[in-house]
């Protein structure tokens, strides 16, 4: 039989969160969510509505409608004061933004530093362009935080690109300052490319966010995205903003990807940047209080241990049962829970599962109670 898939396809497999999606029946709790579960804003669904009646039904700029990246320059300058609207490009949601960058970016023959645990598209990206991943930990013992030490010591003449991410999916950590200015300097010293995906860097719950575009560092590209922020995951639309003769390059590539991202839903967007007011705050506080309420849940479990995030919506407990994290969110699915076991984001991910609380406080509780009888259930090591 010919051969017909390329060494790509064949090298990348199903993402382990998929695989409990396609087990779990219709009644199960989902606390596997990497989406929101509130609706658009009447905003939103109204300006779609209306861009598509008004003719924004054709193609566009590849980089996307200029009022818009305009808007997006604005917001970002709170991170960087010179970033204009030619640092900005709009994506296919965060996704696609990713995948550009790496198309852009990374070759055969490259290395590129992921986090273990990570975002299951960064290795999978790595790979569809030829290089080869290098994983760098994330521990629960310093809060998630990147070892820049270790970072160091990974770094080889093939190094391309660092690829960070936050806040974080899954851990729901944060970069500090101290660690952003190592990181940067390791960049800087090294000559490598920084990702930065940023997608959550409006749901903060302490502090503010850091950003990697305010680290003073020319090589960033930072992926940002609508999904998260404004409950639009459907809609997938996202940006990035980069260096100019970055943008370029990504640009050109980006034509041969997408064309010119959806028209009608970057307009869409812009009424809803533009507007006076919008949900974002309105939201994080309900998702304070779903986090302090898994948080507890989680803690109140003997043998779980749980960091309470500081942004996101995710928690990732560690737990000591005699079990693979992957046989235990089999179990959960089984008992009517949707969870991410913590080895579908990488081997450091083992001894977690990864629980989203972007469901309403009453699945919350319904789902930790399940997870509280499954967890009593199964041996603890010792
Ligand atoms: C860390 C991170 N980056 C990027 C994305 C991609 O989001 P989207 O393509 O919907 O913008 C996600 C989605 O879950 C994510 O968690």
């Amino acid at each position: 039989m010919k051969d017909w898939f390329s060494s790509r396809a064949k090298r990348v497999q199903i993402s382990g969160i998929r695989k409990m999606f396609e087990m779990a029946g219709p009644e199960s709790i989902n606390l596997g969510l990497g989406e929101l579960d509130f609706q658009p804003s009447d905003l939103a669904m109204d300006s779609l509505a209306k861009a598509v009646r008004e003719g924004y039904n054709h193609y566009g700029p590849t980089k996307g409608l200029p009022e818009l990246r305009k808007i997006l320059a604005q917001r970002l300058s709170r991170y960087r004061p010179d970033v204009e609207i030619d640092n900005i490009i709009i994506t296919a949601g965060g996704t696609q933004g990713l995948l550009v960058s790496a198309m852009t970016l990374f070759d055969h023959g490259d290395e590129v530093l992921v986090p273990d645990p990570g975002f299951v598209i960064y290795q999978p990206h790595v790979i569809m362009c030829g290089a080869t991943p290098i994983r760098y930990s994330l521990r629960f013992e310093s809060e998630f935080q990147p070892n820049p030490d270790e970072i160091e010591e990974l770094i080889t003449p093939r190094t391309k690109a660092i690829v960070l991410n936050s806040p974080n999916n899954p851990t729901s950590g944060i970069l500090d300052a101290e660690t952003i200015k190592a990181i940067r300097d390791l960049a800087m010293d090294n000559e490598l490319a920084i990702i930065s995906d940023e997608v959550y860097d409006e749901i903060i719950f302490e502090g503010e966010h850091l950003s990697m575009l305010n680290a003073d560092y020319d090589n960033v590209v930072y992926i940002n995205s609508f999904s998260k922020t404004f409950a639009l995951t459907g809609w997938r639309l996202g940006y990035l903003a980069a260096s100019k003769y970055m943008v370029n390059q990504l640009a050109k590539i980006q034509y041969y990807n997408i064309a010119c991202p959806p028209t009608p839903l970057q307009k869409a967007i812009y009424d809803v940047m533009s507007a006076p007011t919008n949900k974002i705050q309105e939201r994080v506080d309900i998702l304070r209080k779903r986090r302090d309420a898994i948080v507890k849940r989680v803690n109140d479990i003997p043998g779980f241990n749980c960091l309470k995030p500081k942004g996101a919506f995710y928690v990732f407990p560690t737990f000591d049962h005699s079990i693979s994290s992957e046989d235990f969110a089999m179990e959960l699915v089984k008992a009517g829970v949707i969870c991410a076991p913590g080895s579908a984001f990488g081997k450091g991910g083992e001894g977690h599962l990864r629980f989203s609380f972007a469901n309403s406080l009453e699945m919350i509780e319904k789902g930790m109670d399940i997870v509280e009888k499954v967890a009593g259930s199964i041996p603890r090591r010792k």
